[in-house]
Parts: C-alpha cells; sequence; structure tokens
C-alpha cells in the first residue's frame, strides 16, 4: 500500500499543533516537513525551532524536505530532533555521497530529491546507499501547483534501476498529488506520496489520507 506524507506547508501554521494532531490521527504515514532558505527556492519557511514544536506533536516520524543552498547546515540544524528521513536536492549538492554518510551517522535514512528536470540517471550511482528517492512533481517552492505528469515517465524508469541496484530504496512523488493521479503513481511502482492542498483543502482529512493509501 502506498505510505502517505501530508505536507505541512498547507496547514494552518496558526493552528499548527492542532493540525500535526489532525493529520496523525487521521492515518497519515509520516509528516512531510519543508524547509526553504529563500535562496534555492523563492520562498521562506521554518526552521528547528518551529519544527521541533512539530517534532513534540507529530505522533508519526517526519520527513525533512530540505530545499536549501547549504545543505550540510541544515542537516547538522535538524539532526537533533530525529527526524525518519532528511531528503536534499541532488541540484544544489556537489557532494552527495558525503552528505549521505553525514546523514546516516545520526541515525536518519538518507534521500535525494530530484527536480522535475532532473533524469533519474543522475542518483544511479547513490542508488545503494540511500533510503528513499523523493522526485517533485511540482517545481519546489510551493504548495497548491498542478502536478507535472512527466513524472510518470521518470518513476517507471527509476523503479526499473532500483529494482537493480537497491530494491528496498523507496520512491516518493511531491506535489500536486491526489485522488486522479495516484493510481498512475501506484502503476509505475511509487513507494510513498506527499500532499498538502489535497488533503488540507478536504472536507475530511481521514478519506482524503485514505483515498491515496490504494
Ligand atoms: C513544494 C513542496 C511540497 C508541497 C506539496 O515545494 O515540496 O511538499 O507542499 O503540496 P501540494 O500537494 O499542494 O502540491
Ligand atoms: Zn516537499
Amino acid at each position: 500500500m502506498i505510505k502517505v506524507a501530508p505536507s505541512i506547508l498547507s496547514a494552518d501554521f496558526g493552528n499548527l499543533q492542532r493540525d500535526v494532531e489532525a493529520i496523525c490521527s487521521a492515518g497519515c504515514d509520516l509528516v512531510h516537513v519543508d524547509v526553504m532558505d529563500g535562496h534555492f527556492v523563492p520562498n521562506l519557511t521554518i526552521g528547528p525551532v518551529v519544527v521541533s514544536c512539530v517534532a513534540k506533536c507529530a505522533t508519526k516520524p517526519l520527513d525533512i524536505h530540505l530545499m536549501v543552498k547549504n545543505n550540510t547546515f541544515f542537516v547538522e540544524l535538524f539532526a537533533s530532533l530525529k527526524p525518519k528521513y532528511i531528503s536534499f536536492h541532488i541540484e544544489e549538492e556537489k557532494h552527495p555521497h558525503r552528505l549521505i554518510q553525514k546523514i546516516r551517522s545520526y541515525g536518519i535514512k538518507p534521500a535525494i530529491v530530484l527536480n522535475p528536470h532532473t533524469p533519474p540517471e543522475a542518483i544511479e550511482f547513490l542508488l545503494k546507499d540511500l533510503d528513499m528517492v523523493l522526485l517533485m512533481s511540482v517545481n519546489p517552492g510551493f504548495g497548491g501547483q498542478s502536478f507535472i505528469d512527466t513524472v510518470i515517465e521518470k518513476a517507471s524508469r527509476l523503479n526499473d534501476i532500483r529494482n537493480k541496484i537497491n530494491p528496498d530504496c523507496l520512491i516518493e512523488v511531491d506535489g500536486g498529488v491526489n485522488d486522479k493521479n495516484i493510481q498512475s503513481l501506484k502503476d509505475v511502482g511509487v513507494d510513498v506520496v506527499v500532499s498538502g492542498s489535497y488533503i488540507f483543502k478536504h472536507a475530511s482529512k481521514q478519506e482524503a489520507i485514505k483515498s491515496l493509501q490504494i
């Protein structure tokens, strides 16, 4: 069954504890936290002070998605919060192999993110050291954008590569995911989906999450 990681970027930040508790009791599998620095992407979100409050009230593990220029600095900043995953963008990292080892040294599962234009082959020689690869199905920076459907072919190619090199490595897709495109993601081997606006705008978070756990 596909695992669901609601993105708290679409939560009401004035009622963040309420919304984090709501998605956890609605049956999500992970809590997706988008960290943006205003440099790698043209938006700015939250740092360790706020994320530590999220970690305290979340009853599901955290999936931290870094959209930042200085990955190592941010990994060090968030490591003590013990998220399950930290993912960083391959487009912004000169030494991804080194950073993977650093994330793992904290007991955190390392993941790499690919922007819509980056081919899956870019991480082929890192796959055996990764726990997850995150494919962006929107341009990073904002919630509520529409799904870029070339991610389907990309996920399918990545699925073939990971089945050969590291079948335990999960494939996650982030952005514009809803009940209309979930089956096409399942069909090409996607294991985890991130969904923000679809879940938070739905009348029932529980129903929305269930509709993606297929
Ligand atoms: C975009 C973020 C996503 C986004 C998903 O940069 O990485 O996690 O919040 O939100 P929706 O589902 O609304 O596209
Ligand atoms: Zn994200």
